[in-house]
């Protein structure tokens, strides 16, 4: 028997995989299973002993062949792939155990010239990044963390947008498992019922006025348990399962997401927010409300008023409406 490596493993349980989900629960004898992938018997148990190692549910039966009973509740790269309905996006897709950070991994394959589309996903992150060099929580096997590589033909001003149009796309996934309860934070925490349970983290290269990529990073808290959170987060964090009261399945809401998304950017490409105004304002947590906006040093207060198709949110202040770029919110009446 030819020994097989790791690659040609991977790929052949890929195939074994996607060929007997056909059928879930019905057995496919040996000899068949064996002229589709073009193995003897032994090479045909390495792949089968290599599937099982991806925590798929595989019956195998020694006179009736092998059975696909049921997929793993785990972010793999054929789990996501099948019944991804994108066209361009995630097609180019990279799954991880553990990560420091889904966009270090992302700016590295940019570096090495990856597609725009391309995807990185990480079953945990040992250091997750959030916006203003804040750790993002990233437990193994109960969130969802991300990475977008973009390479969009815009002005580097242009990039805050996307971070927008993201946050869109991702208020409309969440929006399927809870109606009428997802808030955008301007600009990209989604909170549910006041508690943070996704954000996103933008990275812009660029040289002068040409964008290298833009890598869009997203973390979304789906399976922790209500008391999942640590001591620092718990009163402001909730995660879906703890809102729906049921175990979540990531996959499918991943696929949902990236599927958003791809329309999403699309749409910004040619309309930036234009017609996503309607949207950002009825998902907004802040307009009509006093906010304090934080830039580098500088504090600028007034009333959420709208969100201009540039994604920036226009204030009215003392001397009169401004629209701000960037900045960390501060309510300052309830
Ligand atoms: C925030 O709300 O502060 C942004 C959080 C962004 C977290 C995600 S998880 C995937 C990607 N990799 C990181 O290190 N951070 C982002």
């Amino acid at each position: 028997m030819t020994v097989m490596n790791r690659t040609e493993l991977e790929k052949l349980a890929d195939h074994l995989i996607v060929y007997i989900r056909k059928k879930p629960e019905e057995y496919f004898d040996w000899k068949r299973l064996e002229a589709k992938l073009n193995l003897d018997r032994e090479q045909l148990d390495a792949v089968l002993e290599f599937a099982a190692s991806w925590d798929y549910k595989i019956r195998v039966r020694k006179k009736l062949g092998v059975a696909f009973i049921a997929p793993p509740d785990s972010l793999t790269a054929t789990e996501i792939s099948h019944k991804l309905a994108t066209r361009w996006l995630g097609r180019n897709l990279f799954c991880y155990q553990a990560v420091k950070s889904t966009n270090d991994i992302a700016a590295e394959m940019s570096e090495q010239g990856a597609v725009e589309g391309t995807v990185i996903t990480a079953e945990q992150q040992t250091r997750g990044r959030g916006r203003l060099g804040r750790h993002w929580h990233s437990p193994t096997g109960t969130g969802i963390y991300l990475s977008v590589l973009f390479r969009p033909n815009l002005r580097p001003d242009n990039a805050p947008g996307i971070s927008i149009a993201t946050a869109v796309a991702l208020a409309d996934t969440l929006e399927e498992y809870l109606p009428n309860d997802v808030r955008i934070k301007w600009p990209n925490d989604i909170l549910i019922r006041g508690r943070k349970m996704a954000g996103i983290l933008t990275e812009l290269s660029a040289e002068g006025s040409r964008i290298n990529h833009v890598i869009v990073g997203i973390g979304i808290n789906i399976n922790q348990r209500a008391g999942g959170f640590p001591d620092e987060i718990k009163t402001i964090a909730t995660s879906l399962r703890r809102e729906v009261k049921r175990k979540v399945n990531r996959v499918e809401l991943l696929q949902k997401f990236l599927k958003n998304l791809e329309k999403q950017y699309e749409r910004y490409l040619i309309h930036r927010l234009e017609k996503s105004r309607a949207k950002l304002r009825r998902y907004s947590s802040l307009l009509g409300r006093e906010i304090t906006i934080r830039a580098g040093k500088s504090l600028t207060t007034g009333i959420a008023r709208d969100i201009d198709a540039d994604g920036c949110l226009i204030l009215e202040t003392a001397e009169g409406e401004v629209p701000i770029i960037a900045g960390e919110v501060t309510i300052v009446k309830k």
